[in-house]
């Protein structure tokens, strides 16, 4: 942390120049309010004025999730957007993505689903929407909490016969501080007693006013089971995610964000993650979590091999030696040596937190009121 004007230094105390220059005569420095002034001359001021102050850290590699890479404006490409699905419980998410998934795919990929699916994603009119499963909004939150903010789209699933319920509204908050948009899906409205107009007016309690009552939240009315309204969802997505212009480079080392990961008897530590940029390829060597290691295969959602994945695709990756945690950051590494070494001061650093360790200060917390 570099030296500040004795007015920068003011600013941040809150106090006035004046004050701070007249807390400066005592120890012996005679400073106008332009002068810079040292980390250890604002240090003694600051405890003068009953403030602590916490040293902003070095730069450290490895908080991987903090390398900011800035993209060329000419190096970005358009990218499919990321969708989650969220909602009460047994309002239909996952019949909803069933659904989705299951008349979306070609005939000649039909074999290839795999039974479990943390993520897939589907082509409609010659545009992929990639779609998240995150059951109990568990890897949401945290993902979240990380400042790894992977949505870019949600959808609220709202059961038409039941209404909005305690998780609907957790769901929508989550959103909101994400700063996500959302898109209604009434679900179950083959249901006899479906009443979307009752869901249009609770969720109008929380800020969701659908666009014919002079809102701007898309409602879809659909239903997960025989398919209504599937397609209008869709084609709203793609609406939604245009106006966003959602962007990345494909030209470049992959990062992104562990989206579930487990041990498999066969393969070994097999982990589903999410690339948010750049393009990973068999072979790279990354960091995902704690733990190093070279991409040795990469399995799509059709349980198909694939070289390479670019932004916003969802791929199972093998070769990591252990199993990252949901919400875990990824990240490629051209030189080894210093992947293993990042690798191993995460893993360190995690153990530190866990024996309660002092957590790492953060950017903005140069300066703490006691
Ligand atoms: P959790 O994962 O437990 O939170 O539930 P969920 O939101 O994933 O709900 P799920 O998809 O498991 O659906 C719950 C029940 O509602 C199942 O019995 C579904 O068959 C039924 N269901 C889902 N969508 C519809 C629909 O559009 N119409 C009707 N009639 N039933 C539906
Ligand atoms: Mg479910």
């Amino acid at each position: 942390s570099g030296p500040l004007s004795v007015g920068e230094f003011a600013k941040l105390l809150r106090k006035e120049a004046s004050e701070v220059i007249r807390k400066l005569i005592p120890i012996g420095v005679m400073a106008t309010i332009n002068q810079e002034i040292d980390v250890d001359t604002m240090t003694l001021v600051a405890e003068e004025f009953g403030v602590t102050v916490i040293y902003k850290e070095e730069f450290d590699e490895s908080n991987i999730e903090e390398i900011e890479e800035v993209d060329e404006k000419e190096n970005l490409q358009e990218r499919p957007p990321v969708v989650t699905i969220m909602g009460h419980v047994d309002h239909g998410k996952t019949t909803l993505l069933d659904k989705i998934r299951s008349t979306n795919v070609t005939s000649g990929e039909a074999g290839g689903i795999t039974q479990h699916i943390g993520a897939y994603q589907v082509e409609i009119s010659g545009k992929k929407i990639t779609f998240l499963d995150t059951p109990g909004h568990a890897a949401f939150t945290t993902m979240r909490a990380r400042g790894a903010e992977v949505t870019d789209i949600t959808i609220l699933v709202v059961a038409a016969d039941d209404g909005v319920m305690p998780q609907t509204i957790e769901a929508i908050n989550h959103a909101k501080a994400a700063n996500v948009p959302i898109i209604v899906a009434v679900n179950k409205m083959d249901k006899l007693d479906a009443n979307p107009d009752r869901i249009k007016q609770q969720l109008t309690e929380y800020g969701l006013v659908p666009e014919d009552w002079g809102g701007d939240t898309i409602f879809v009315p659909v239903s997960a089971i025989n398919g209504e309204g599937m397609e209008d969802l869709l084609e709203m997505i793609l609406l939604v995610s245009e106006v966003q212009e959602l962007k990345a480079n494909p030209d470049k080392r992959a990062r992104g964000v562990v989206i579930e990961a487990e041990l498999d008897k066969g393969r070994g530590a097999v982990a589903t993650v999410l690339i948010q940029n750049g393009t990973l390829k068999v072979g790279d060597g990354i960091v995902a979590g704690n733990y190093f290691g070279k991409i040795r295969a990469m399995i799509n959602d059709h349980g198909r091999r694939v070289k390479v994945a670019p932004p916003s695709m969802p791929v199972e990756i093998l070769g990591l030696p252990d199993v990252p945690s949901a919400g875990d950051p990824f990240m490629v590494f051209d030189d080894e040596k210093k992947a293993r070494a990042i690798a191993d001061k995460r893993n360190q650093k995690q153990r530190e937190e866990e024996r309660g360790a002092k957590t790492r200060v953060t950017l903005d917390d140069l300066f703490k009121q006691i």
